[in-house]
């Protein structure tokens, strides 16, 4: 089928370059030209790991093309996707200008039927609101479409993998046309029946379950799924807290929670928090859907205070071992808001950085993907070349996230560089005992109390 994909974010990226992969033809459009340049070179406007082969070997097939007029796709493609960004705005609710201006212009040009399928997280009831908007306002008598919702589950860093192997495929729909178009959209992922481009031997191969919902389910359920994730972890950094303060282990507490098949074992790693652009946005934007309905979302707002307190409390911590910081010197370990993506936005460690440099601390980075990214917001920071750079003469250094290269490090090397060897470890990415053991002071989140990182120390 030809499916057009209205803009190339991490979203509209990926599920163009994935639907090509699976056999279809793919228009993108992106109104940005200097993005649709970049791709058109075989270049890639961000870091996802498996992305950019991906893209350039269907771009090369000729499967997948970019473009910057919406005109020549809504043309040749009967379905449309909306992948553009819903930020969000001052009042916590989602900005929808995006979505309108997409639908304005299919408005336009759109002659003959289409499905439009919104991929963006949008707030409920946007599927009604976009039915309304074609029927006021498209140009041609000829033009009638079906609107239908599709949230995505991708997580960046590893998206690709999350489109040819999701949990589930969620499509909200009116017409029995939709579900049927969308269904034959998704069935090499459905049936898993496609050339897997990231295992050799791809293990998962069972048929993908298929939700076919009602439109304003189907918005929901995206918002319900990132705000239950997001409240597991501020669930678990409420209990961490616990354990800091009565000398109990989180990850022991957090490992036999999650073995009870009624909570599961993911998303219950504590830290610094959640960032990103999905997580922080989303809970805001379903906190005011709720307020709107008049339903009491009290809940979801606490998960949002949790999570923001993560930042204080992370920064108390470090004053509390190196009493003052101006003119301190402190190393960073990590910028983006997770591993294995160059996404600095909502990040926990350029908000922990933030206090810091505001308090006079002379802080010195090092990511292996986010640095460029962090430059244009974050100037202020030494950046360095790598982690051991950043270690260099450091005070402390923050481990902030959970990269595997960090893993790999020679600690003892790390420990001599120092000036201090202290470790504050927001990701509790390393272990308490390896790092007593290398003779590091380790601090970590919720491990027990401050007394015993020192006896640990000190063993
Ligand atoms: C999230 C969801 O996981 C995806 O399913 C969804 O499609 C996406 O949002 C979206 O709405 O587009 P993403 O933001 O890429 O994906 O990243 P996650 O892996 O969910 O992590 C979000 C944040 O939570 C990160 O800062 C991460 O460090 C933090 N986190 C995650 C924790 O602090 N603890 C955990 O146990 C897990």
């Amino acid at each position: 089928m030809n499916i057009a994909v209205i803009g190339a974010g991490y979203v509209g990226l990926i599920t163009a370059a994935g639907m090509a992969e699976t056999g279809h033809r793919v228009i993108c459009v992106d109104d940005d030209l200097h993005k649709i340049e970049v791709l058109n070179s075989g270049r890639m406007p961000f870091y996802e790991p498996g992305l950019e082969d991906l893209v350039e070997r269907n771009r090369r097939a000729k499967r997948l093309e970019f473009v910057s007029h919406i005109e020549d796709a809504v043309a040749e493609c009967q379905a449309i996707f909306i992948c553009v960004g819903t930020p969000t705005l001052e009042n916590g609710e989602a900005d929808l200008s995006s979505v309108e201006l997409v639908a304005r212009r299919i408005s336009e040009c759109a002659r003959g039927y289409h499905l439009v399928i919104e991929k963006s997280t949008v707030p409920v009831q946007t599927g009604r609101r976009l039915q309304r908007h074609f029927g006021v306002y498209r140009k041609s008598s000829q033009f009638h479409c079906d609107v239908a919702s599709n949230p995505e589950f991708l997580r960046e860093g590893s998206g690709v993998e999350d489109f040819f192997h999701p949990d589930r495929i969620v499509v909200g729909v009116d017409s029995e046309k939709a579900a049927a178009l969308l269904e034959g959209i998704y069935q090499p992922v459905l049936e898993q029946s496609f050339v897997c481009p990231i295992h050799e031997n791809c293990a998962s191969r069972s048929r993908v379950p298929f939700v076919i919902t009602d439109i304003n389910s189907a918005e929901l359920i995206k918002h319900a799924s990132n705000s239950f994730l997001a409240m597991k972890i501020s669930f678990i950094n409420m209990i961490a807290d616990l354990c800091e303060a009565v000398g109990a282990d989180v990850g022991k507490v957090a490992e036999a929670v999650g073995m009870d098949k009624r909570i599961g074992a993911s998303f219950l790693r504590p830290g610094v928090g959640f960032g990103g652009s999905c997580f922080p946005k989303d809970l805001q934007a379903f906190v005011r859907v709720g307020q709107d309905a008049g339903c009491d979302f009290a809940l979801l707002r606490e998960v949002e205070r949790i999570n923001q307190r993560r930042i204080d409390l992370f920064v108390n911590k470090i004053k509390e071992e190196l009493w003052v910081v101006r003119g301190k010197r402190i190393g960073v370990w990590g910028l983006a808001f997770k591993p294995r993506t160059d996404d600095v936005r909502s990040s926990p460690p350029l908000a922990v950085i933030r206090r810091l440099l505001a308090e006079g601390a002379l802080v010195r980075a090092y990511d292996p993907q986010a640095m460029e990214k962090a430059k244009a917001q974050a100037p202020e920071i030494e950046y360095c070349a790598d982690a051991y750079a950043a270690a260099q003469g450091a005070e402390a250094v923050l481990a902030l996230t959970e990269w595997e290269e960090f893993l790999r490090l020679d600690l003892m090397k790390v420990r001599q560089i120092m000036a201090r060897p202290l470790i504050l470890d927001g990701r509790n990415m390393f272990s308490c005992a390896t790092m007593a053991a290398q003779g590091f002071e380790y601090v970590d989140i919720g491990s027990g109390s401050p007394a015993r990182k020192h006896q640990l120390g000190a063993s």
